[in-house]
C-alpha cells in the first residue's frame, strides 16, 4: 500500500503482513493477516511513531520516501519494544544515524538488550507528562505498563488530538485497502478480529488496561491510530468502549452465552454433544460450539472469554482428559480466564479420569463447576434424553446468573 495522509501533515506508513502463518509464533493469522501500522508526522523536525517488523524493508522505506527523505527523520518513537514494532529499528539507525529514539527508561535499556544497541545521546527517555516539541505539533507521552509490556507507552498529538495507542486498541486483520474505520463497511471483521487479538494478546494485562483508559480519560480524543489494525477516525469511542468492555471480564461476570468445547475420538462424547446442545439452545442464550482438536485455540479463547457458560465435552484418554482439551484449559489459565460456570459430560470405557484430571484444572482456573454427566461406552436412548436434560439445565444456570 502507499502512504495516506490522516491530517495535513501525519501520515499513515505501514505494512501489511498477509504471509506469516503465526503471529508471536503461536495465533494464527494466515487466512486474516495483520497490519503494522506506522506514523510520520513532518513538522520542523520530523518525527516517526513506531516501527514495523523487520519485513518487507524496501516497501516500507518507498513509502516514507513517498513523504520524506528517510535521512531527514529526527525522532522515532518507540512506544513499545516488541519487534513487531522495532524489527526494522537496525535498518533506521543505520540510514539515519543522527535518529534521537524516544521511549521510557525500560525501552531503552530492553532496545539495547534485544539489538546490542548503544544509544549514546541518541536517546531521549520520557516518563508520563512529559512533551516533545516539533515545532507546531506537540507529542505527550503517557506510560502504560503492561499494555502490553513493562515498557511500553502511548504518544498524544494534542493540536490532532491523535492517540498513537501502539497495540492498545489495535486488531488482527491486515488492512483491506481502507485504513479508516469510516472507509470500510465491515466493521463487524475488525471488531472480531480486535476481540480474538485482545484475547490472544493484551487479556492477561486487562487490570492494566483499565488502568490506562482511567489514566487517558482526561484527553479529548479524536481519532486512535493504533499500530494493528484500522485508525478509529469516527467512531474511535466505539473501539475504547470494546476494549473497556472486555478488560471487565477479567473481574466480573461477562455475558449471559455458553462456549461448548468438546472433542470426540468416537463420536460417543459427539453424539452426546448435539444432545446437549439441543437442550441448551432452548433457553435462548447464545452458544458458540468448538471442537478442540479441530480448532485452533485462538478462536476459541474470545468465546471463553466472553461468555459466563462453558460446557465440556470430553471423554477419557490414558486416565486424563483427551490432550487437546488439556491445552485449551492450560491456555485459559495463561490467559486467566476466571468468573466462570462449568459443566462436563464425556463418555470412558473402564477405568475413567477424565473427570479428575478436569478438577485439578478447575481448581486452579478457580471456576464454578455446577453438574457433571458421564457415561461408559456409547451413550443409550435415556443417556441421550439426560443429556438434553443436561443442556437445558445449564442454560437455564446462565441465564438466569
Ligand atoms: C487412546 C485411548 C486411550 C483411552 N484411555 C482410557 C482410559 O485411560 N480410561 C478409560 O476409562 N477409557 C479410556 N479410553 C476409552 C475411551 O474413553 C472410550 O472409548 C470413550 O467411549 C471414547 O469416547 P469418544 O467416542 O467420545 O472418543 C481410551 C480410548 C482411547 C482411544
Ligand atoms: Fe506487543
Ligand atoms: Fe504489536
Amino acid at each position: 500500500m502507499v502512504s495516506v495522509k490522516i491530517t495535513e501533515n501525519i501520515y499513515w506508513t505501514g505494512v501489511n503482513d498477509r504471509t506469516t502463518d503465526l503471529f508471536e509464533g503461536l495465533w494464527p493469522i494466515s487466512e486474516e493477516g495483520v497490519s503494522y501500522n506506522s506514523y510520520v508526522i513532518l513538522d520542523e523536525k520530523v518525527a516517526l511513531i513506531d516501527l514495523v517488523k523487520s519485513f518487507k524493508t524496501d516497501d516500507y522505506l518507498s513509502q516514507i520516501e513517498e513523504i520524506i527523505d528517510p535521512t531527514k527523520i529526527d525522532y522515532v518513537i518507540v512506544n513499545h519494544v516488541e519487534p513487531d514494532h522495532t524489527g526494522m529499528i537496525k535498518v533506521m539507525s543505520r540510514l539515519a544515524p543522527n535518529i534521537i529514539f524516544v521511549g521510557t527508561e525500560k525501552t531503552k535499556k530492553m532496545l539495547e538488550d534485544y539489538y546490542q544497541l548503544e544509544f549514546g545521546d541518541k536517546f531521549l527517555v520520557v516518563k508520563t507528562g512529559a512533551r516533545l516539541n516539533l515545532g507546531t505539533h506537540e507529542l505527550e507521552f503517557y506510560e502504560v505498563p503492561f499494555v502490553h509490556w513493562p515498557e511500553t507507552m502511548v504518544t498524544y498529538e494534542r493540536k490532532n488530538e491523535i492517540l498513537f495507542s501502539c497495540d492498545a486498541f489495535g486488531s488482527y486483520g491486515a488492512l483491506r485497502g481502507a485504513i479508516f474505520d469510516d472507509e470500510y463497511d465491515d466493521l463487524e471483521f475488525y471488531k472480531e478480529e480486535a476481540l480474538r487479538y485482545y484475547v490472544n494478546i493484551v487479556a492477561k494485562f486487562s487490570r492494566f488496561v483499565l488502568k490506562a483508559i482511567d489514566a487517558l480519560k482526561t484527553l479529548q480524543i479524536r481519532i486512535i491510530a493504533p499500530s494493528h489494525g484500522l485508525i478509529w477516525r469516527k467512531h474511535p469511542e466505539k473501539i475504547i468502549k470494546l476494549y473497556s468492555k472486555w478488560a471487565t471480564y477479567a473481574s466480573e461476570p461477562s455475558e449471559k452465552g455458553i462456549t461448548l468445547i468438546y472433542a470426540s475420538m468416537y463420536g460417543n462424547t459427539e453424539k452426546v454433544m448435539n444432545a446437549v446442545a439441543q437442550g441448551a439452545s432452548k433457553e435462548g442464550i447464545p452458544i458458540q460450539i468448538f471442537d478442540v482438536a479441530r480448532t485452533h485455540v485462538s478462536y476459541i479463547l474470545p468465546s471463553l472469554w466472553k461468555y459466563q457458560g462453558i460446557l465440556i465435552g470430553t471423554p477419557t484418554y490414558e486416565t486424563k482428559l483427551f490432550p487437546p482439551m488439556a491445552y485449551v484449559l492450560q491456555m485459559a489459565d495463561y490467559k486467566r480466564i476466571t468468573n466462570k460456570k462449568v459443566a462436563r459430560f464425556g463418555s470412558y470405557g473402564w477405568s475413567g479420569g477424565a473427570q479428575r484430571d478436569l478438577e485439578s484444572y478447575i481448581e486452579k482456573l478457580k471456576w464454578d463447576l455446577v453438574d457433571i454427566f458421564e457415561f461408559q461406552g456409547g451413550p443409550s436412548e435415556e443417556d441421550l434424553k439426560y443429556g438434553k436434560k443436561f443442556g437445558e439445565n445449564f442454560a437455564k444456570i446462565i441465564r438466569s446468573s
